[in-house]
Formats: C-alpha cells, sequence, structure tokens
C-alpha cells in the first residue's frame, strides 16, 4: 500500500531535506509551506529527481490553513502515515526584553500548532490503527541556554507534549517521536529574530551580543539537515521507535554532559562553552 506523509515547513532546512528523504524513500509526501512563492528550490529537484512529492499550502498558525491542507490530502489519498511537525522559528531576548505578547507568538508556531496539526491527524491515524508522529523539538528542548527563553521554553512545551501523548497514542499504534538536534546549518539564524526591546534597552546587552556571535559561530560548522531527515527516515523504520533521537555532535555532548554532572556544574560548564566565563 501506498505510504503517504505530510511534512509542514518544507520551504527550507530541515523540513525540504525531510521531505525529499521521504520521497526518496517512496513515501508519497505532501511538502507543505505557507508561502508558496518559496516553493522553487524543491520543485526543481522533484522535476529531476522525479519524486512523489505534491506542494500544498499550510500555515500552522491558522486553523483554517491546517483544516484545508488535512481534507485535501484526505480527498486525495484518503491516509496520512507520517506527520513531521517540524516549522518552527527561533526568538531571541532575555524573559525582561520579550513581550508577553512575543512569547505568545513563539508558543503558536513552535508549540500550538503542532497541537492544531496532532488534533486533526491522530483520529486519521487511529482509523488506521497506524501512524507515526515526529516531533521536531531541538536540544533546546531539555537544556535552557539565556537569551532564548521565549524559544526554549515552547521546545521544553513540546517535550513534555511529545512525551505525554507517547502513552495515549501507542496503544492505537500510533509512534510518537521526538527528534533533537544541536545546532543544524540552515535560514534558522538567518536573520536572527530579536525582540523589540531587546534592540533598544541596555541591560542585557552584553550577554546578548556574547550569546549571538557565538551562535552564529556555531551555526557556521552546524551539522548538515539532510543528518536530520536522515534520522527521521531512520526512526519511523524502526518496529518500535525509541521516545527521542539526538542529531549533531553538539547535542550529544551537550545531552551527555547534563546527565553526568549536577546541575551547578553543568550550568558552569555551559558558561564556559557558550561564553568563556
Ligand atoms: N537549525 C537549527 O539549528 C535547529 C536546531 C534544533 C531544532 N531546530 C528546529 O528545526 C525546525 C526547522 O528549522 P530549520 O532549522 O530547518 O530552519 P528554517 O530553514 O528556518 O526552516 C523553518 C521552516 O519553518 C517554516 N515556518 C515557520 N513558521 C511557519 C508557519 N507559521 N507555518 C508554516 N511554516 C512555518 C518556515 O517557513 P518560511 O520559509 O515561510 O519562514 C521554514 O520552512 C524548527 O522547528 C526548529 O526549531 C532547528
Amino acid at each position: 500500500m501506498e505510504k503517504i506523509a505530510l511534512v509542514t515547513g518544507s520551504s527550507s532546512g530541515i523540513g525540504l531535506d525531510t521531505s525529499l528523504a521521504l520521497a526518496r524513500d517512496g513515501f508519497y509526501t505532501f511538502a507543505t509551506m505557507r508561502d508558496m512563492s518559496k516553493g522553487e528550490k524543491i520543485k526543481e529537484i522533484v522535476e529531476k529527481e522525479n519524486l512523489p512529492i505534491e506542494i500544498i499550502e499550510l500555515d500552522v498558525d491558522k486553523e483554517d490553513s491546517v483544516k484545508n491542507a488535512i481534507n485535501c490530502i484526505m480527498e486525495k489519498k484518503q491516509r496520512i502515515d507520517v506527520l513531521v511537525n517540524n516549522a518552527g522559528w527561533g526568538l531571541w531576548g532575555s524573559v525582561e526584553d520579550v513581550s508577553v505578547d512575543e512569547f505568545k507568538t513563539q508558543f503558536e508556531t513552535n508549540f500550538f500548532s503542532v497541537i492544531r496539526m496532532i488534533q486533526e491527524v491522530a483520529p486519521i491515524m487511529r482509523k488506521q490503527n497506524h501512524g507515526n508522529i515526529v516531533n521536531v523539538s531541538s536540544v533546546a528542548g531539555r537544556i535552557g541556554f539565556p537569551i532564548s527563553p521565549a524559544y526554549i521554553s515552547s521546545k521544553f512545551a513540546l517535550e513534555g507534549l511529545s512525551e505525554s501523548l507517547r502513552f495515549e497514542l501507542i496503544p492505537f499504534g500510533i509512534n510518537v517521536i521526538i527528534i533533537e538536534p544541536g545546532v543544524i546549518k540552515t535560514n534558522f539564524f538567518e536573520p536572527m529574530k530579536l525582540a523589540k526591546n531587546a534592540e533598544t534597552t541596555t541591560t542585557y546587552r552584553d550577554i546578548t551580543a556574547k550569546v549571538l556571535s557565538g551562535v552564529k559561530m556555531m551555526a557556521q560548522m552546524g551539522t548538515d539537515p539532510k543528518e536530520v531527515a536522515n534520522t527521521i527516515i531512520q526512526a519511523i523504520k524502526e518496529e518500535k521507535p525509541l521516545p527521542r533521537y539526538i542529531v549533531g555532535n553538539d547535542a550529544s555532548m551537550f545531552l551527555e554532559a547534563k546527565k553526568m554532572k549536577t546541575d551547578i556544574e553543568f550550568e558552569n560548564y555551559l558558561k564556559k562553552e557558550l561564553y568563556g566565563e
């Protein structure tokens, strides 16, 4: 039987490479994006390699857009085997500098949209008694780094949601898989989205500058997004996928250190790693 995959945020980075990897692996893939004018790159590859990919519009922040996309897929294919919740972005700025509205905007895409997608897709997968839901979290879903509290807390929330959901869906043959990449070389860091107050206030200027320049340097040496895509393919092919998969040496290093050290030791280790203190 033909297997159907749906990926959010396929216009670039991890979403683009995951859509291509799924299609190359034989999945009929709906590569979705909110801005269809950004589909040229994927279209070119699809035509060149004759891949089973259909590009459709989906803005995860908008309920109508989510419902329309799922209806369109169900009309055409009547099933969804893999959902990759990938769309996301990062907001920089200290807790004091990020307004509550800005926190909400960050959570809208990185957290609430995942719930929106799952509430539409889980009933379809339950009827099939089969499915894989892949949530693209981050090493930032398990470690609090400075100057990115909105992003960090949205990914921590996503981890909690995913752990909880795993128990609920396993009896229906649905796996929930968390992917935890370290720094990946994508459009994620360009441009850096800074909270409005962080652009003008001075209190956290020094630490913000230190962290942002450290992150930019790490981004240049980031892992190829294809590695994330390959990990997703490997995970969904397991008979019993693990709860989480880590991608990138940096992510493994940080998470191993967190496991081995006390909270205070780990805090001191992070300060040294991030800005040499
Ligand atoms: N890069 C990293 O170092 C890294 C590390 C860990 C985790 N991640 C996670 O990986 C995921 C993908 O990020 P990436 O690194 O591949 O960055 P990216 O190249 O910037 O891709 C992000 C994708 O999400 C899309 N998106 C954002 N808001 C959306 C919305 N409301 N509706 C639909 N699509 C939306 C973007 O679309 P537009 O082109 O329209 O903006 C883009 O396609 C994110 O969840 C991110 O948190 C990234």
